[in-house]
């Protein structure tokens, strides 16, 4: 399937790395105008780089989404730049793996403040910047939003917000002729994320046999169904929390220990 967003404006927050990278480069190959934010300038300025080698346009722009006015003013200068944004993708996130009696309160909130608040933040301060009709919101979630996890009490919450967010923001907004989703990753090789869930070869292998296709999800799987969803394909598609995990949500909670305890001695 080809798909064309030739001049269209896609805005990436979280987009400097891994999945968002991936989902970045797959709508600049498409035609796209690329935005992107992520909280590091030098992570951004280089993504930005390399979306630009593809022949298209591409701003990058340092910016936290814990900070509301940071954001603010990176989406009024890529509406400046690009016009209206027709794509949202919102993938900002963080995570560790810890029980939540090794967590302090501010270890909990670090990762509710980036994935959930973080991803109201980047859906409020865009709207008035999101094409009316058509925009179309994807927010990238994870198996923690319905799998309870131990050692994942903060993404677990975060995310399930997060989800729910996409199907409150969905009834808010559909009048507008805005649809916002949430794709469900699984487990994708050469991700960061995947890199601190499963830091060793016999968690990664255990991780992939989990997973009902037995392999670890491809970057490009999750680019795939971000365009379905922002194309006139997925143009009656709303609400929705779609996995796209190799059929691992259906495998109900997975067990960490050992993950736990390899990252634990990794950094000590
Ligand atoms: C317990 C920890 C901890 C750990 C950090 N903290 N790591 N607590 N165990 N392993 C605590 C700190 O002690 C501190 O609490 C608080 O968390 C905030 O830490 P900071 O380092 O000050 O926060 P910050 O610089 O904002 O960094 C955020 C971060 C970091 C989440 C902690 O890891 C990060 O920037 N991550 C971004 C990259 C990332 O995680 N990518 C993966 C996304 S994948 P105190 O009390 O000491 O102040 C994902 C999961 C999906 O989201 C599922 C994949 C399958
Ligand atoms: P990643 O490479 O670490 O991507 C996270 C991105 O978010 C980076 O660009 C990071 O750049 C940015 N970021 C982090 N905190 C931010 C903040 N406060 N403000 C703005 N940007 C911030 O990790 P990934 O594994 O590809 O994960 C991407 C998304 O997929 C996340 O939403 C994650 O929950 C989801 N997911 C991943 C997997 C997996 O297997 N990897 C599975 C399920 C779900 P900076 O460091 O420059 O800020």
């Amino acid at each position: 399937m080809a798909f064309d967003f030739s001049s269209r404006h896609v805005f990436v927050a979280g987009g400097s790395s891994g999945i968002n990278f991936g989902i970045a480069q797959a709508f600049a190959c498409a035609g796209a105008n690329v935005s992107l934010i992520s909280r590091s300038a030098d992570k951004v300025a280089a993504a930005a780089a390399q979306i630009q080698s593809l022949g298209v346009q591409a701003l990058g722009m340092a910016a936290d989404v814990r900070q509301p006015e940071a954001l603010q003013g990176a989406f009024a200068a890529a509406a400046e730049r690009f016009g209206p944004i027709d794509v949202l993708v919102s993938g900002a996130a963080g995570n560790f793996l810890a029980r939540a009696l090794d967590m302090s309160p501010n270890a909990f909130k670090t990762v509710v403040d980036i994935d959930l608040l973080g991803s109201f933040n980047v859906a409020r301060l865009a709207h008035p910047h999101l094409r009316k009709p058509g925009a179309s919101i994807v927010q990238i979630s994870a198996g923690q939003s319905f799998t309870p996890t131990p050692y994942q009490a903060h993404v677990c919450a975060a995310k399930a917000g997060v989800d729910m967010l996409t199907r409150v923001l969905a009834q808010e907004w559909g009048a507008e002729g805005i649809r916002i989703n949430s794709i469900v990753p699984g487990p994708i090789a050469d991700t960061e994320g995947l890199k601190r869930l499963a830091p060793t070869d016999g968690t990664l292998d255990a991780m992939a046999q989990r997973v009902p296709l037995k392999r670890l999800g491809r970057i490009e799987d999750i680019a795939r169904m971000a365009m379905v969803l922002a194309s006139d394909w997925g143009s009656y598609v709303t609400g929705a929390v779609i996995p796209v995990d190799g059929g691992l949500a259906l495998t109900g909670p997975r067990d960490f220990t050992a993950a736990a305890e390899a990252s634990r001695q990794a950094r000590v």
